[in-house]
């Protein structure tokens, strides 16, 4: 029954995490490749910039959550990118989703997972 009961706790967690993942991908992926900064900031700058100022998840979540929601440069934690790539847009994703996502890029570093993505 323990073992059972740990077992489904761990499904879901595992379902969660992919939820969160095909979120990640399906949005933000064609802009911030993981590990090469192309046409915007990296997701491993990106998470660095934000885990400095913001180590501890709830903040990490909701301050990259807000930003993203309204991207604008007088509260953004990256000036260097925004000269180089110009403020990034607006994208019509909702909050409550932009938070699933926030946490997916606290929860994962970039630099092990996902070796052979770019
Ligand atoms: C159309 C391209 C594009 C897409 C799609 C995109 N971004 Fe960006 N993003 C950028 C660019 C360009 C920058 C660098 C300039 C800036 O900081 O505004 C950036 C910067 C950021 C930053 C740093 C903000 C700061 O403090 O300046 C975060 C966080 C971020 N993106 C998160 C995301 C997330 C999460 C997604 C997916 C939901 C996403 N981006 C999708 C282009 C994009």
């Amino acid at each position: 029954m323990k073992i059972l009961l740990l077992i489904s706790l761990y499904s879901i967690t595992l379902l969660a995490n992919n939820y969160q993942s095909l979120l990640f991908h399906g949005n933000c992926t064609t802009c911030h490749f993981e590990t090469k900064t192309v046409s915007a900031p990296s997701m491993i700058m990106v998470r660095d910039s934000y885990i400095k100022a913001f180590p501890d998840k709830k903040e990490f979540v909701s301050y990259m959550s807000t930003w993203v929601h309204h991207p604008n440069k007088d509260t953004s934690l990256m000036d260097q990118s925004i000269k180089k790539h110009g403020l990034m847009p607006e994208l019509a994703i909702d909050l409550d989703t932009l938070r699933e996502i926030s946490t997916y890029i606290y929860n994962t570093d970039f630099k092990k997972s996902h070796k052979g993505h770019k």
